[in-house]
């Protein structure tokens, strides 16, 4: 790797500016020095290239080159400056390509992970966060201080838009306040979306005159870019209380596009299908906490931040509580994201996940509902007694005692 201005882009021990700098810190793995390594990144993401240019002046390389601040171990901090970024036409897509771009691809590297992110305050308020987020959603559900306590129907494909409506039924019925569609589903002919859309606005309305209990279903928008406002005003339009997306396969963009369109007056629901394969490897990528970020910036309102080393989604308790964090910073000039726990959850681990997440987590089972040796009702219904029992702090064992459901869910999953 030839590197002419690689000394250039190394500011070890200068103070940097957080309001006039994007920082960010870099696992690297590499058999070069940690500095040639850290400036290759900071020359390949900002003013440089493999080779010295002619037409890099020193005005230009002193405004816009990045800068290599700190070296600890094996993370490297780089602070590249606000005029690299161009918000109002390249957005998240162009935040992406300078922070986490070309430099994943150095042959040079062995291996790059996208650790942390901070942005100036002036580039975070050309973003508009969560609509509502924590406080929206909560108000909406009529659920002031409990985790939010849902379902993804399962099976996660098949069902046509009557037994999917009875399935939301069930779980209104079992006292759930969340249910959603699974990241495959979409339109397809077993169950169109609009037909779906209708069938469970009907389920939920039941459940209110039945019970008075509230619940929303966020709906899997996810689509073409240039189609995800169409198909959000329509299923708003037909009732839906919710929507969702699939943030990695459709792109951040598509999470803002809905976000900021002034039509648009429901919560979305962020799923991050596909996630793994960039966030999984300690080694290489980016970590689901500046994804974290970024979702709140383009104004998702829940996200999934994994199950905390509880349930089926790998991460541990660590890694989830950063990404939790990354959700809720009052630091974050914006409403707080609904941290999302789903997959793999049913009621058994409900106590050790709020140990560690504490109350301000929306907690999801799809198995772990439908699961259940009662059935949907039946599953719900235990969810709902193990989100109360850790919300009053009571054990399990103790709340099982007296509640059938829970105490069933128990002996078959705990
Ligand atoms: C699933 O669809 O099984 C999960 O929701 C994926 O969960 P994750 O978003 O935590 O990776
Ligand atoms: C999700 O999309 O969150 C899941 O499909 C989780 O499903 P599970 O609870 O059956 O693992
Ligand atoms: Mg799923």
């Amino acid at each position: 790797m030839s590197m002419e201005y690689s000394d250039k882009y190394l500011h070890l021990g200068e103070p940097v500016d957080p309001e006039a700098y994007v920082i960010c810190k870099y696992k690297i793995v590499t058999d070069l020095d940690m500095k040639q390594a850290a400036a290759a990144i900071a020359t390949e993401q900002s003013t440089g290239t493999w080779t010295g240019v002619s037409t890099l002046n020193d005005d230009i390389f002193e405004r816009y080159h990045g800068r290599v601040t700190a070296i600890e171990g094996d993370v490297a901090t780089i602070a590249y400056p606000e005029e690299d970024f161009s918000l109002d036409i390249g957005g998240v897509p162009q935040i992406l390509s300078v922070i986490a771009g070309n430099l994943f691809g150095l042959e040079g590297l062995k291996g790059v992970r996208l650790e942390d992110v901070d942005f100036p305050k002036s580039m975070l308020r050309e973003f508009k966060g969560p609509k509502f987020g924590i406080p929206g959603m909560r108000e909406a559900l009529k659920r002031p201080a409990k985790p939010l306590v849902g379902t993804i129907v399962k099976p996660k494909i098949g069902l046509p838009p009557s037994g999917y409506a009875d399935y939301i039924y069930e779980s209104g019925m079992g006292g759930l306040t969340n249910s959603k569609d699974d990241e495959t589903l979409s339109n397809q002919r077993f169950c169109p979306l609009e037909d779906r859309v209708v069938a469970i606005a009907e389920a939920i309305d039941l459940v209110k005159q039945e019970t008075g209990h509230i619940m929303m279903h966020a709906i899997n928008v996810s689509t073409n870019g240039e189609r995800i406002v169409e198909v959000g005003e329509r299923a708003q339009e037909l009732g839906a209380s919710e929507l969702m997306v699939d943030v990695i396969t459709c792109g951040f963009a598509a999470v803002q596009a809905l976000a900021e369109d002034p039509s648009i007056k429901l919560p979305i629901h962020v799923h991050r299908t596909m996630h793994g394969a960039i966030t999984r490897n300690k080694d290489h990528g980016v970590s689901m906490r500046v994804f974290s970020k970024l979702v709140r910036m383009c104004g998702g309102d829940a996200l999934h931040v994994g199950t905390f080393g509880v349930g089926k989604m790998k991460g541990s308790p660590k890694e989830d509580l950063a990404n939790q964090d990354a959700c809720i910073d009052p630091k974050m000039p914006y409403k707080p994201v609904m941290p999302v726990a789903s997959g793999g959850m049913h009621p058994a681990l409900i106590e050790p996940l709020v140990k560690i997440t504490g109350t301000n987590i929306q907690i999801q089972a799809g198995g772990g509902v439908a699961g259940h040796p009662r059935g949907v009702r039946g599953g719900a219904l235990a969810m709902v007694q193990a989100v109360d029992a850790a919300f009053e702090g009571i054990p399990f064992s103790e709340y099982a005692q007296t509640h059938k459901e829970l105490r069933e869910a128990i002996a078959k999953w705990g």
